[in-house]
């Protein structure tokens, strides 16, 4: 069974979805660690809760993103973790972690990609007045939301559409889309995705 270990910056309702998929025996890996660059964040709560070891950091104690990443490079191959899962964690991924994880680290991201990247990409979707948003499934790499796409899934937006709205839609999509595309990523190691087959 694999191993994974879950990043995560906020509330970590996509981190709950993959503890409660776990739990259920629809996702078959070991959470191995949660990753926390937000001291207080409600993802920590959640690990607790789970009893899943974390490791929490912050990041202006460190002198570079080197510093903190090399940390966790270590606890990542002392758990013998085998993918890092991004769930909400807000940071790039640098060099350090690129290296020895490239193609075994996974992201989801609210929008169409290549459409919204970064920051608040509901928010981007709202004052573009975007027709369709939805959910990107990606692998990472040192771009900002750039990796090669593994699933996505679109929401039509309403005329009447307000943050909260498309925010709870996006979420009802991401808590069964990512417990079920880890599933086949973890287990069989390629996706299929539309047409296209991604294979690691
Ligand atoms: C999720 O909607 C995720 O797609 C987004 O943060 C939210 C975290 O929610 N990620 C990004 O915007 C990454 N660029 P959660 O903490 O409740 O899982």
């Amino acid at each position: 069974m694999k191993k994974i270990a879950v990043f995560a910056s906020g509330s970590g309702s996509n981190f709950q979805a993959i503890i409660d998929a776990v739990r259920k025996g629809e996702l078959e890996a070991a959470i191995s660690l949660l990753v926390c660059d937000k001291p207080g964040a409600y993802c920590i709560e959640r690990a607790r809760t789970a009893n899943i070891p974390t490791f929490v950091f912050n990041p202006k104690n460190y002198h570079s993103k080197a510093d903190y990443e090399q940390e966790i490079l270590r606890l990542l191959e002392n758990e013998k973790v085998d993918f890092v899962i991004l769930a909400g964690y807000m940071r790039l991924i640098g060099p350090t972690l690129l290296k020895e994880y490239q193609g075994r680290i996974v992201n989801i991201h609210p929008s169409l990609l290549p459409e919204f990247p970064g920051k608040d990409a509901i928010g981007q979707a709202l004052a573009a007045k975007a027709k369709w948003s939805g959910v990107t499934i990606h692998y990472v790499d040192e771009g900002m939301d750039t990796g090669p796409i593994i699933a996505q899934e679109r929401i039509r937006l309403e005329e009447n559409e307000t943050r909260e709205s498309l925010q709870q839609k996006i979420h009802a999509i991401e808590h069964k889309l990512y417990p079920a595309i880890l599933q086949v990523l973890l287990t069989k190691g390629e996706v299929i995705s539309g047409k296209k087959a991604c294979t690691y």
